[in-house]
C-alpha cells in the first residue's frame, strides 16, 4: 500500500498539482522603443553546464509576453536574482502582472545600473542594483533554427508550426535557450565563492514554491529565513580493487595496470570509474606506456588538474 496519493496531472502541472521550489529572477530586456522592460520568472534554470563550449539557462515563458517579444527581437537580456526581502519580492509580484511594459516601468522600483557585457550596445538591457547577482545573457537563437520566429507572428499567442525546445513551442509558450556572457556578483558574495564561503556568508534568496492559486504566490518568508545548515557530502564508499581490475581490464587489451595504480581508484564514484580508466588508456597510448603506475595515475591528476585550472 503507497504512503501517497495519486495527485491529477494538469496544466501547469507545477503550480496547481505540486510544491516545486524555484528561483525568484527578474529578467531585464530592452523594449522596441528602447525603454527598459521587467518581468518575473521562476522556470529559469541552468541548461548547458559543461562540455558544451559554453553556459547556458534555460527560460520557459509565455510567447505572448514582453520579455517573449524582446528576446525574438534583440536576443538579450540579464537575468536578476533579486534577494529575499519583502520589498524586492512585492515588486516582482507587480513586474509579474502581465500588461503593456510603459504601464508597470513608469513606477519601477527597482535602481538600475549599466551591466558589464557590452554597456555600449544598445540591446544590452541596464542591470538591478538590488540583486545579488546577475547572469548576461544572449538567446542561442540558431538552436533548432528558432531565428525563424518573429515576434511579428505572436498576436493571440502563435499559430505554428513549433519547435521542441527553442524558441516558440506552442500556441502560448516559448523556451529560450540562453548563453551566459557574464556572471556579475555582488563584492561580498564574490568574495565568499573566491576565499572561501562560510554559513554566513551566503545571499538570503527567496524560494517561490510553485504551487499559487489566483490569489498568492507562495515563497519563503524573510522573518523565518535562516542561515543555510551545511549537509556535509557522505564520504566515497572505497571500491573493492577486484572489481577495478574487472573494469581496467575490460578497457583495452594492449594496456594493463599495477595493483598500486588501481588502488589510486577506490574512492571514485562507481559511474564515473569507466570514463577515469579510460582516461588513464587515452593517455598511456599517446605515450606509449603498456603498463600503468601510481607514478603515471599521479601524472594523469595533475594533467587533469592543470587543464581544469585552465
Ligand atoms: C514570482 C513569479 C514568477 C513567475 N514565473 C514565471 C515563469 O517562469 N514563466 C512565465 O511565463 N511567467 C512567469 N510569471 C508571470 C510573468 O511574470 C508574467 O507573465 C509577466 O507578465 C511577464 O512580464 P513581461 O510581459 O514584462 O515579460 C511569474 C510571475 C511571478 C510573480
Amino acid at each position: 500500500m503507497s504512503s501517497f496519493k495519486d495527485l491529477r496531472i494538469v496544466d501547469n502541472f507545477y503550480q496547481t498539482s505540486s510544491f516545486f521550489p524555484m528561483p525568484t529572477v527578474c529578467i531585464s530586456t530592452v523594449n522596441d522603443d528602447g525603454s527598459l522592460n521587467i518581468g518575473s520568472y521562476s522556470l529559469c534554470f541552468p541548461y548547458y553546464i559543461a562540455g558544451k563550449g559554453r553556459y547556458a539557462m534555460l527560460l520557459e515563458c509565455r510567447n505572448t509576453s514582453n520579455t517573449c517579444r524582446n528576446l525574438l527581437q534583440r536576443g538579450k537580456c540579464a537575468l536578476n536574482f533579486i534577494p529575499d526581502d519583502r520589498k524586492s519580492f512585492k515588486e516582482a509580484v507587480r513586474l509579474g502582472y502581465p500588461g503593456p511594459s510603459d504601464e508597470k516601468m513608469k513606477e519601477n522600483r527597482f535602481t538600475m545600473e549599466d551591466g558589464q557585457a557590452d554597456p555600449a550596445d544598445k540591446d544590452r538591457p541596464q542591470i538591478i542594483a538590488e540583486a545579488f547577482q546577475v547572469f548576461e545573457c544572449t538567446w542561442d537563437s540558431a538552436l533548432e533554427h528558432a531565428d525563424r520566429f518573429s515576434a511579428v507572428d505572436i498576436d493571440d499567442g502563435h499559430p505554428g508550426p513549433y519547435n521542441d525546445f527553442n524558441g516558440i513551442t506552442s500556441k502560448y509558450g516559448a523556451h529560450f535557450i540562453l548563453k551566459i556572457d557574464k556572471i556579475l556578483m555582488k563584492p561580498e558574495y564574490y568574495d565568499a565563492i573566491v576565499n572561501g564561503v562560510t554559513k554566513s556568508s551566503f545571499p538570503p534568496v527567496p524560494v517561490d514554491y510553485g504551487y499559487r492559486d489566483s490569489t498568492n504566490f507562495w515563497y519563503t518568508p524573510f522573518p523565518r529565513f535562516k542561515k543555510p545548515v551545511a549537509e556535509p557530502i557522505p564520504a566515497p564508499k572505497e571500491t573493492d580493487i577486484s572489481a577495478i581490475r574487472y573494469a581496467a581490464n575490460r578497457c583495452d587489451d594492449t594496456v594493463q595496470f599495477t595493483d598500486a595504480a588501481l588502488q589510486c581508484f577506490v574512492k571514485v564514484p562507481r559511474p564515473f570509474l569507466k570514463t577515469v580508466l579510460n582516461g588513464c588508456v587515452a593517455w598511456a597510448k599517446e605515450n606509449g606506456v603498456a603498463l600503468i603506475t601510481e607514478e603515471h595515475v599521479k601524472i594523469i591528476n595533475d594533467k587533469r588538474r592543470q587543464e581544469k585550472g585552465r
